[in-house]
C-alpha cells in the first residue's frame, strides 16, 4: 500500500477515535469536551474520506449514524436469550409479598439486598456486539422476536458503536431503554405543530415511533437517549450484583444511570423510590417507578422466571399517576395555521405534582364526545411527569344537572365559516384560507426562527399590524414602510430600521426555508429541505408533479398529495409570484464544492455496486447530482449494478441512460478535468 493511502487510513482512524471519545464525554461522562461545530466539522471531515475512499469505511465507523437508505420494512429477529418483562408493585405490602415469595425460593434473598434503579419510560431495545462492535439492534417484540431496528439506533449518539476496554465477551447484547428529553420532546412537537403534523401524546410515544421509522433520516432528525441496565452473553463476565453489571457497561463505554442504589432492605428501597419520586419534576426524561432488582446475581437462575416472561428477580415499584380533581370552567378552541380546530379545558386552578394547572389539553373533539365532558363537570385532571395536563373523565357521581353536554362547533370560532368535517379524520377544519386566526398563526410561522427568522417581529406586532390592515398575508409584510412601522405600538426609529434590515436579510433565505415558511401541511423542516436540495429552484419545484414530488426519498405520500394540492391552488401561486416579486431568492445553494460536475443530473442507483448504495448516493449528492427514489422521465441516468431488478426495464422503456459506478465516478473526473482546461458543457453518454 502506498504512503499516501496510509496517511488517509490514519487520518481515518484518528477521526474516528476522536469522535468515539467525543460522544464518550458527551453521552457517558456527561461532560462535553469539543463543541458541537467541532463535532460537525471531525464528522464531515470522515464523511468526505469514507466516500472518496469506501474502502477506508468500517462498521463502526460514527459516519453511519446519519441516516441510511429508508427499510422497505422491518425485519424480525431472534434475541439472544428471551427478553422478560416485570411484574409491578403499588406499595410496600406488595414488595414485601414479592420478598417473601422470593425467600421461599432463596432463603438468602433478605440478606442478599437489592440494587434499585429508576424505571425510564421509553422503549425497551437489544444491542448486539459482535467482537465488540454494534452490528445489530432489535425491539422488543414479543419478547423472544423482535424488529430489526440497527440503522435507526445507530444514529444515536449515546450507542456505542464500539465498546471500549478489554474483556468485551466476543457475542453479547445490552438491554436498555431508548427514550426522548422532555426537553427534546416539548422542541420536537414545537417543530410539528408549526409544520401542521399531528403531535406526539408523550416522550415514550415519541421515542417508540422514532425507533419505527422506516427511513433511518427521520428517527436522526429526534432527540433519542439510551441508558443500558442488563448484558446478556454467554460468556462469563466479572461480576458479582447488579451493581456491578451497570458498572461494567459503564467501563464498556454504554450510557447507564447514575441514579441508583445498593439497598439493604425493602425500607431503603421505598426511601428511594420517595426521593426518586420527589426528584421526578426535575428529570428531564420520564420515568414511571423504581425497578427492584436482588443485587447478587447468583441468585437469579434459581429464583427463575414466572411463566418465562417476569423474571421473580426483579420488580416494578410503580408511581400512583399525579391525579387532581377540579372543575370544568369551560372548553375553548384554538384555530391552528392550517385551519385545525383544537379544543382545550379551561380549569379552576389545582394544584397537581407541584405546579399549577388552569389549562389541560382535550385533544379532539372525539375524544370530548366520549368521554361526555360537560361544562361545569367536576374533572379528573393528569399530570404524567413534563406532558401535557390532560383531561381523564368527569366525575359523573358528582353531577348536579346543571352541567351543560358540549357540542363541537359547527363554524369557525374565529371566524364564523362552516367547518370541514373530513371522513377518516377525528380533526374539524376551518376551511377558510382567510381566517383570522389561520392567516395571525400563519404569519407568526413565516417569520419565526426556523423559517424566515425575521427578528423584531413579535406576535403583538403581527396582530397589530393585521388589525390594522396594513398586512394581509405574509407577502403584504415586504411591502411595509417605515411610516407603517412608527405608526405601531412600541416601534420607534430604531425599531423601525432593525425590522426593516431584518425583512430585507430575510429576502436571501435560501428555498428550503421559504418551503418551510410557507406552512404546506406536512412540510416540516426536514421535508423542506430535502425538496429543495432535490428541485434547488422554486421553478424546479412548481414544474414537479406530484409524482415527482413523491419520487423524493424521504418524502411521503401525504406530504406529497398536499404539496402539489397547495402549489396547484391559484391564490397560492399568486402568492408565491409576489414574494418572488419582492425579491425572495427561491433557490437553496449547492452547499459544497464551486464546481459541481454532477449538477442538474438526475440519478437512479439500483442493484448491487462496488461501494453501498448509500455511498455512492452521497458520492452524486457530494458532486451536486440528484439522486431519487424512481425512474421517471425526469431521470438522466439510471446507475444499475448487479441484479438491477425492475428499473433497468422502466429505464430501457424510458430511454433513461444506463451506467455503472466506474462511470460515474469517470463523469465525475472527466469534468474536473474538462474544467482544468475548457469548462462548459460536454457530452453525456
Ligand atoms: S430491568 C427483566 N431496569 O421496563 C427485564 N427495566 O416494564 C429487564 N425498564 O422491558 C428489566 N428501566 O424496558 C429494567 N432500570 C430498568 C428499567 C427497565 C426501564 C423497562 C424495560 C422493561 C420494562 C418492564
Amino acid at each position: 500500500m502506498s504512503d499516501a493511502a496510509d496517511t488517509l487510513r490514519e487520518r481515518a482512524a484518528e477521526l474516528r477515535a476522536r469522535l468515539h471519545e467525543a460522544n464518550h464525554s458527551y453521552y457517558v461522562l456527561d461532560d462535553p469536551a469539543i463543541s458541537d461545530a467541532e463535532y460537525d466539522g471531525l464528522l464531515r471531515e470522515l464523511k468526505t474520506l469514507e466516500t472518496e475512499h469506501p474502502e477506508l469505511a468500517t462498521p463502526d465507523s460514527p459516519t453511519r449514524r446519519v441516516g441510511a437508505e429508508p427499510a422497505a420494512r422491518f425485519v424480525k429477529v431472534e434475541h439472544l436469550g428471551r427478553m422478560l418483562s416485570l411484574d409491578n408493585a403499588f406499595s410496600l405490602a406488595e414488595l414485601e409479598a414479592w420478598e417473601e415469595r422470593n425467600a421461599r425460593i432463596a432463603r438468602e434473598v433478605c440478606e442478599a439486598g437489592y440494587v434499585a434503579e429508576l424505571k425510564i419510560d421509553g422503549a425497551a431495545v437489544s444491542l448486539r456486539y459482535e467482537g465488540g462492535v454494534f452490528v445489530r439492534g432489535a425491539t422488543r417484540g414479543n419478547g423472544l422476536v423482535g424488529e430489526e431496528v440497527t440503522a435507526n439506533l445507530r444514529t444515536i449518539r449515546g450507542i456505542p458503536l464500539r465498546l471500549r476496554s478489554p474483556g468485551v465477551p466476543a457475542l453479547l447484547e445490552i438491554r436498555g431503554e431508548v427514550y426522548m428529553t422532555n426537553s427534546g420532546f416539548r422542541e420536537l412537537n414545537a417543530r410539528r405543530e408549526a409544520a401542521g403534523e399531528p403531535l406526539f401524546a408523550n416522550p415514550r410515544n415519541a421515542a417508540a415511533g422514532a425507533l419505527r421509522q422506516l427511513d433511518p433520516r427521520l428517527t436522526a432528525e429526534r432527540p433519542l437517549h439510551f441508558m443500558g441496565f442488563q448484558i446478556q452473553t454467554d460468556s462469563p463476565l466479572p461480576v458479582k450484583t447488579q451493581l456491578d453489571v451497570l458498572e461494567l457497561l459503564a467501563a464498556w463505554g454504554v450510557p447507564t444511570n447514575a441514579r441508583r442504589s445498593l439497598c439493604g432492605g425493602l425500607s431503603q428501597v421505598m426511601s428511594f423510590a420517595a426521593q426518586a419520586e420527589r426528584h421526578r419534576a426535575e428529570l428531564d426524561y420520564g420515568i414511571d417507578g423504581v425497578v427492584v432488582k436482588v443485587a447478587d446475581l447468583s441468585l437469579w437462575p434459581e429464583l427463575g422466571a414466572v411463566g418465562d416472561r417476569e423474571p421473580r428477580w426483579a420488580i416494578a415499584y410503580k408511581f400512583a399517576p399525579d391525579l387532581a380533581t377540579t372543575r370544568l370552567l369551560s372548553i375553548e378552541i384554538n384555530v391552528g395555521r392550517t385551519g385545525t380546530l383544537n379544543p382545550y379545558a379551561v380549569l379552576e386552578p389545582v394544584e397537581i405534582g407541584g405546579a399549577t394547572v388552569r389549562l389541560a389539553t382535550l385533544h379532539n373533539f372525539a375524544d370530548v364526545a366520549r368521554k361526555d365532558l360537560r361544562v361545569g363537570d367536576l374533572v379528573v385532571v393528569k399530570r404524567a411527569g413534563d406532558v401535557i395536563p390532560q383531561v381523564v373523565e368527569p366525575v359523573v357521581e358528582e353531577r348536579t344537572g346543571a352541567e351543560r353536554p358540549y357540542r363541537a362547533p359547527d363554524a369557525c370560532p374565529a371566524c364564523g365559516t362552516a367547518v370541514e368535517r373530513p371522513a377518516d379524520e377525528v380533526a374539524i377544519f376551518c376551511p377558510n384560507a382567510s381566517c383570522p386566526e389561520r392567516i395571525f398563526w400563519g404569519v407568526a410561522h413565516f417569520v419565526s426562527r426556523g423559517a424566515m427568522d425575521i427578528r423584531g417581529l413579535g406576535e403583538r406586532t403581527v396582530h397589530q399590524l393585521l388589525e390594522r390592515g396594513v398586512v394581509r398575508t405574509f407577502a403584504d409584510l415586504y411591502d411595509l414602510r417605515r411610516e407603517d412601522l412608527l405608526t405601531l405600538e412600541g416601534f420607534g426609529e430604531l425599531s423601525a430600521t432593525n425590522l426593516l434590515a431584518a425583512l430585507e436579510e430575510s429576502r436571501q433565505r435560501p428555498l428550503s426555508r421559504v418551503l418551510y415558511a410557507l406552512g404546506i401541511r406536512h412540510v416540516g423542516t426536514v421535508a423542506a429541505q430535502l425538496l429543495a436540495r432535490r428541485f434547488r429552484t422554486m421553478d424546479g419545484l412548481l414544474g414537479a408533479s406530484r409524482e415527482d414530488i413523491a419520487s423524493v426519498h424521504g418524502i411521503g405520500a401525504a406530504t406529497a398529495e398536499a404539496l402539489a394540492a397547495f402549489l396547484a391552488a391559484p391564490e397560492n401561486r399568486e402568492l408565491i409570484e409576489r414574494l418572488r416579486a419582492a425579491g425572495l431568492t427561491f433557490e437553496e445553494p449547492v452547499e459544497r464544492a464551486e464546481r459541481t460536475p454532477l449538477e442538474g443530473r438526475t440519478f437512479v442507483v439500483t442493484g448491487t455496486h462496488a461501494m453501498s448504495r448509500k455511498e455512492l448516493t452521497l458520492l452524486i449528492e457530494r458532486h451536486g447530482g440528484r439522486v431519487s427514489g424512481s425512474v421517471s422521465g425526469a431521470t438522466d441516468f439510471l446507475v444499475a449494478g448487479a441484479d438491477p431488478g425492475s428499473k433497468l426495464e422502466k429505464a430501457r422503456g424510458l430511454s433513461v441512460s444506463v451506467v455503472d459506478q466506474a462511470e460515474v465516478e469517470r463523469m465525475i473526473a472527466e469534468d474536473a478535468a474538462a474544467v482544468d482546461t475548457a469548462p462548459g458543457e460536454e457530452g453525456t453518454s
